[in-house]
């Protein structure tokens, strides 16, 4: 496995597999891997010759008050972990080869990236796209691999491959939960123990909303009320948002049902597409 720090040798060593007709999978990350990370690099295992993991914790997505400063940074056991998982690369580029001092340019998504996490995290999409496109620009990939717990970054990220003809396949791995049904996230780490348990709400009130959808119920408003009701009944829980929307849009109507609330301090997402059963 080699570790890359700058574009210039991630491309140069991309180039070299491309030249042997070897295909290239990418998982973009910020690292603190978890389960969830892993399972990426795993479909990307099946489908790639050349695996390549970018952890870097991208400033430009994260707003002001936001957690950049304290977001958790393992790099030894992330180094570790992904050895184990037999990933052929690592490009994890220093904050200041990422963006030059200089660096102004910024890519713009649009209506795709306005809505939820959009509206509660101005600029966030911004930076997610600006990143995304560094990376497929340095990595070249012929896949990338993204999760569904971020649903509408996935959205974000085809609509940015498509309209700017980024030439990278987009695939999507499912998500990946605790026994419980919280959905793992490298955030996770900040909940004690009476918060651990409050976060069980956001997994729950899914849960119940899809039983309710199984059930016949289709008025977004009754299925948003589910929603909302399971999220209340846990007083450390505080809502962002809880809609049912088109998982293309992310406006409504639709069928996929996204959570964003804070959890003492910690700001937890989940989302399920209502039309499948709730797994577990
Ligand atoms: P990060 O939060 O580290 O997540 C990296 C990838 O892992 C994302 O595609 C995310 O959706 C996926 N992931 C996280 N938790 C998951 C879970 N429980 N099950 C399945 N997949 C999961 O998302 C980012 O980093 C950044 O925004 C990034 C795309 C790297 C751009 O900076």
């Amino acid at each position: 496995m080699v570790v890359l720090e700058t574009a210039g040798a991630m491309l140069e060593a991309s180039r070299r597999w491309r030249v042997e007709g070897r295909s290239i999978g990418l998982v973009p990350t910020m690292g603190a891997l978890h389960a969830g990370h892993l399972s990426l690099v795993e479909l990307a295992r099946g489908e790639n010759d050349i695996v390549v993991v970018s952890i870097f914790v991208n400033p430009i997505q994260f707003g002001p008050g936001e957690d950049f400063e304290r977001y958790p940074r393992d790099v030894a056991r992330d180094t570790g972990m992904l050895a184990r998982a037999e990933v052929d690369a690592i490009y994890e580029p220093p904050v200041e080869v990422m963006y030059r001092h200089d660096s102004t340019t910024r890519v713009h998504v649009g209506a795709v990236a306005e809505p939820l996490e959009g509206e509660k995290r101005p600029g966030h999409f911004e930076g997610v796209a600006t990143v995304v496109t560094k990376l497929f620009a340095a990595v070249e990939p012929d896949r990338a691999y993204f999760g569904q717990k971020d649903a509408q970054q996935v959205a974000v990220v085809k609509r940015l491959t498509c309209d700017l003809d980024l030439g990278v396949d987009v695939r999507v791995g499912p998500i990946v939960r605790e026994p419980d049904g919280l959905a793992l996230s490298s955030r996770n780490v900040y909940l004690d123990a009476a918060e651990r348990k409050a976060a069980l709400a956001l997994s729950t009130a899914l849960r119940e909303a899809a039983t309710v959808y199984a059930s016949g119920e289709r008025d977004p408003d009754r299925l948003q009320a589910v929603l909302e009701a399971r999220l209340r009944t846990e007083p450390l829980v505080k809502v962002d948002y809880a809609e049912v929307v088109d998982p293309a849009t992310f406006r409504k109507p639709g069928t996929l049902a996204v959570l964003a609330a804070r959890v003492g301090k910690t700001r937890l997402i989940d989302n399920h597409d209502l039309t499948e059963p709730f797994p577990g």
